[in-house]
């Protein structure tokens, strides 16, 4: 099976030295890539900025913006895959303008005028002629079965992989996680504290079950 992977965060640039981000390592989304590829399939990885290296064997496209994220998946999407799996930390706001030389600090930033990222997971173009499995992931601090199950009908997915972020020993930048998922037919399942790379494992095993199921 083709497996399109996203991971880590995203950058938006305030002017050519400064810019939002997030705390996302791009460890789950890596572990995902490498869980597939281990498992024997064609894996795209795309990824934002991130210290970590690339499992070897993944067709990686490296990105830096909302936006560009946004045009390499739907351009993936497009050439064709079975499994997508958006584990990214977009940023969720970009500033509305980018200044084209760098801010004096004698200048003063008071405030920035922020506008929405597209929501990539909720609004890439799906093929009409191949059924492609979504999965996507999300952060909570509160209320996570609530959240997550409105995030899987909002964003149209299969699956949703939900994590605890106020946890300090998993999640963001951890080698750890523990997670919910929560599947389009109502059902959840509990993925207790493992290794990220376990916990991708798993992941991947239930994508290939639901994908051959269909
Ligand atoms: N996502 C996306 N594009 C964005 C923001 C998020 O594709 N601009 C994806 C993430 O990759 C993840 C899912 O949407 O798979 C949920 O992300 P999350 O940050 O938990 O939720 P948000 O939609 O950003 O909502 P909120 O910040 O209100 O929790």
């Amino acid at each position: 099976m083709k497996f399109l992977v996203t991971a880590g965060p995203t950058r938006e640039a305030i002017d050519p030295v400064r810019f939002l981000s997030n705390r996302s390592s791009g460890k789950m989304g890596y572990a995902l890539a490498a869980a597939a590829l281990e498992a024997g399939h064609e894996v795209a990885l795309i990824s934002g900025p991130v210290c970590i290296a690339p499992p070897p064997g993944a067709d990686l496209t490296r990105v830096t913006t909302a936006d560009e994220m946004a045009h390499a998946v739907q351009t993936r999407i497009n050439t064709g895959c079975d499994v997508f799996i958006m584990c990214a930390a977009v940023a969720d706001f970009k500033p509305r303008e980018v200044r084209a030389a760098k801010i004096k600090k004698s200048e003063g930033l008071a405030r920035i005028d922020l506008v929405p990222t597209r929501d990539i997971l909720a609004t890439v173009a799906l093929p009409r002629d191949r059924r492609v499995l979504i999965v996507g992931f999300a952060a909570e601090s509160e209320s996570l079965a609530e959240n997550a199950r409105a995030k899987l009908r909002a964003k149209r997915c299969d699956l949703l992989c939900a994590n605890d972020i106020t946890r300090m020993d998993t999640g963001f930048d951890a080698d750890h996680n523990e997670l919910t998922l929560f599947f389009r037919d109502g059902s959840q399942r509990h993925l207790p504290r493992a290794t990220k790379a376990e916990l991708a494992r798993l992941i991947v095993e239930i994508c290939i079950a639901i994908a051959e199921k269909r």
